[in-house]
């Protein structure tokens, strides 16, 4: 039915067959002309080399060269080492001609802060298209681009299912369905191996969430495990050939992924007759012999298991030379099979590889992956010879687009043609386009100014930072010191002298003095966790590891009164931040007002909202953050004819779904995001994308929503809805749900 991979030996026979026959024709005549130079230094290569004969199956190849290695030749392949500028690298072997292994991420364009690349739309947009090949040539384009940058193993695609929509990772998956999610991860994976680059297929298994997702483990029975969350990396396999599987940061059933041995050896590379590599996750290895005995060849992104202590284990008899025989013969067997000798990469990491072929597929799959959810009227779509103005309104239309997500998956667009400048060029002169705001960028307000707080000697302006060692607050402060506002980007570096990069804790403490009585909003963002108290009273908890979060509160204050004002704050690891921001009474609505104004005075008005989601952390809810409902029902209600435009990694809750007429969903969609939405809007192409998940009409109606389900208590996650997940899930409850699968 399919094309079937490289890996495939069986059906690549007949080709393989002819190349030797060829070969042997070729090697014949040179023994027979001696006297040709070209033909005495292709056996001499051959003879020193054999296993550089393409005309002999991967398999062979591979235990042509094992057998010339050395244990530490060996062990060199089965883990990481510092020094590439690739997110994963293994050395070259110059002795025998191993080429280095770049790995770096996938899935929606070359990323982990590469330059030159092109910014696909999000995976889930292809999903939505149901289009495999399309899928298949974003699959081309990422492994070329890859090629391009000297790296010759892609991370991607990532397959998981998504089982509870609140997780992080939205954007990189291809929905709820293992069926959708096979076959697009398939056309996937064979364009990507079609241009010479390793793809990996993560992250097995069962990893679901962020939340705790390095110590949770999900429970899973077997059936559900097969027929829900493995379907994908079975027809990767099986279909499609994948090279190397990427194992994943959560135990399952209680046993690390990395080290599972029903996962690895009995499924994968049994039942499902894996014949490539699995890489751990990265820092996922969490044991040197259960690992390697379960199934894991390479460790990532380091040596801390695989290193020296895999060596002792060797030397002492705890594994067997088989055992890393089988994990490096893997390796090179994928290597050989997908070309990586044969056509090794010339690219560079400095290398501009986005190409105006790529932008254009970049433009094509965000339109083929907008879903219209709804049309009233017959709104859509615009007709610029009926409509004289139009009101672009939302940070998302200008001053922020959201066009990747965010964490390993993040790519650095070249450019992002932002909503307001695709609309504008294509409604054209005879259309008027302005633009508002309506609220700040997706809910952080302007931070508390100096002149409002004073610490708790009561003189000078600021609040008192107490900095602390630990994550808990706990003991004396290493540093103390007047902050003047808590508005910090530390970036990972230490905040001040004493205190350490990671691991560390924070508390302001004094008081704020309101200017003006009446309902205030407070916005605490952080990386990691952040908590705001107001007279002592709990106002926003923001209290977890993630990414940079924004939560928001409201709370009645009166002029001229001091409340007393604590802010906590700690930091794990990666990124830190932390800033406090509000909206004075009367204030705020200044940027409200202009876009009702706007849209009140435009024959249309389209707003843009946004969710942001990153690896590392979950959604909180299904709400929009900030206030963007509010500003999608201050502007239905100045116009009719409003338009909605989502720019979500996942469903959202829409309370004011009844009261705008069109609705479409546009996901992630790139550095094309103008240009692709406003074709769609104007009509230029269909909006034929279909949601691959379901939107709940309310957080009550998700599925595995239960404490015990998602995220889990004490780190136990049941997947006691077993096979009933996404759509099933609603059809067996009979729960309507607002837009279906
Ligand atoms: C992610 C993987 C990614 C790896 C390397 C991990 O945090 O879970 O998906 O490939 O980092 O960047």
């Amino acid at each position: 039915m399919r094309y079937l991979g490289p890996l495939c030996g069986a059906k690549t026979a007949p080709r393989t067959l002819l190349i030797l026959l060829l070969t042997l024709l070729l090697l014949g005549l040179g023994s027979l002309s001696p006297a040709v130079p070209g033909a005495q230094a292709r056996t001499t290569a051959a003879t020193a080399r054999p296993w550089m004969n393409r005309s002999l199956s991967p398999d062979r190849r591979a235990d042509l060269l094992l057998a010339q290695m050395t244990l530490d030749e060996k062990l060199a392949l089965l883990h990481g080492w510092s020094g590439g500028s690739y997110v994963g690298y293994i050395p070259a072997n110059t002795r025998l001609g191993i080429p280095a292994l770049g790995l770096e991420d996938g899935p929606a364009g070359v990323a982990d802060g590469m330059t030159g690349v092109t910014a696909f739309p999000a995976p889930e947009a292809l999903a939505a298209s149901w289009d495999t090949s399309l899928m298949r040539q974003y699959g081309q384009a990422l492994g070329s681009e890859e090629w391009g940058k000297g790296a010759n193993v892609a991370l991607a695609p990532t397959v998981n299912i998504l089982r509870n929509p609140q997780w992080g990772r939205s954007f990189e998956t291809l929905g709820e369905d293992p069926y959708l999610t096979a076959m697009l991860a398939s056309a996937d994976i064979e364009g990507i191996q079609s241009q010479h680059v390793i793809a990996t297929v993560k992250h097995y298994a069962a990893n679901n969430q962020e939340y705790h997702r390095t110590t949770v483990s999900a429970n899973v029975d077997e059936r559900t495990l097969h027929e829900i969350y493995l379907t994908a990396f079975e027809y990767a396999v099986k279909e499609a050939g994948v090279g190397a599987v990427m194992c994943s940061y959560n135990k399952v059933n209680n046993v690390y992924a990395c080290e599972n041995p029903y996962l690895l050896a009995t499924t994968l590379k049994g039942t499902f007759g894996f014949p490539g590599f699995v890489m751990s996750d990265w820092g996922a290895t969490h044991s040197t012999v259960p690992a390697i005995t379960a199934g894991l060849d390479m460790e990532m992104p380091d040596s801390t298991y695989f290193g020296n202590a895999l060596k002792q284990a060797v030397l002492n008899g705890q594994v067997s030379m088989a055992t890393i025989d089988e994990a490096v013969h893997r390796i090179l067997r994928t290597m050989f099979a997908i070309g990586l000798f044969d056509y090794p990469t010339t690219g560079s990491p400095k290398a501009t590889v986005t190409n105006a072929q790529h932008a254009q597929l970049a433009r094509q799959a965000a339109e083929a992956g907008t879903v219209l959810l709804k049309n009233d009227g017959q709104l859509l779509p615009l007709d610029p010879s009926k409509i004289h103005s139009i009101a672009v309104i939302g940070p998302a239309a200008s001053v922020a687009p959201q066009a990747t997500g965010g964490g390993s998956a993040h790519v650095i667009p070249p450019y992002v043609v932002t909503p307001l400048q695709g609309i504008t060029q294509r409604a054209g002169s005879g259309v008027t386009v302005r633009y508002a705001q309506g609220i700040t960028t997706t809910g952080t307000l302007p931070p508390i100014e100096a002149q409002y707080l004073t610490p708790p000697s009561g003189s000078g302006q600021g609040l008192l930072g107490e900095y602390f060692t630990n994550m808990t607050l706990s003991g004396s402060p290493v540093l103390t010191r007047v902050d003047s506002q808590i508005n910090f980007d530390w970036n990972g570096q230490s905040p001040g002298p004493g205190v350490p990069a990671t691991q560390w804790s924070a508390r302001w403490t004094g008081t704020l003095t309101p200017p003006v009585s009446g309902t205030y909003t407070f916005s605490l963002t952080s990386d990691d966790g952040s908590r705001l108290y107001i007279n002592n009273q709990l106002l926003i908890d923001n209290w977890r590891d993630q990414a940079t979060t924004t939560e928001t509160a409201t709370i009645q204050l009166t002029a001229g009164q001091p409340y007393a004002i604590r802010v906590e704050y700690y930091q794990n690891g990666g990124a830190s931040n932390v800033a406090l921001g509000w909206s004075i009474p009367g204030q705020e609505n200044a940027l409200l007002s202009q876009a009702v104004e706007l849209a009140r005075s435009s024959d249309v008005a389209i707003v843009f909202v946004n969710d942001v989601e990153s690896e590392g952390s979950d959604r909180s809810s299904l709400e929009l953050p900030g206030a963007q409902d509010q500003l999608i029902e201050a502007v239905a209600q100045a116009n009719p004819r409003t338009i909605v435009v989502l720019n979500t990694g996942g469903p959202v809750l829409m309370p004011w779904v009844d009261q705008v007429p069109a609705l479409l969903e546009a996901w992630y969609p790139g550095q094309e995001d103008g240009n692709a939405i406003a074709a769609v809007l104007f009509g230029d192409v269909n909006p034929s994308g279909k949601l691959p998940m379901t939107f709940p009409r309310s957080a009550s109606d998700l599925p595995a929503s239960t404490p015990a389900q998602y995220p889990g208590i004490n780190d136990q996650a049941d997947y006691s809805e077993g096979v009933f997940v996404g759509y099933r899930y609603y059809d067996e409850r009979g729960i309507t749900p607002l837009f279906p699968f």
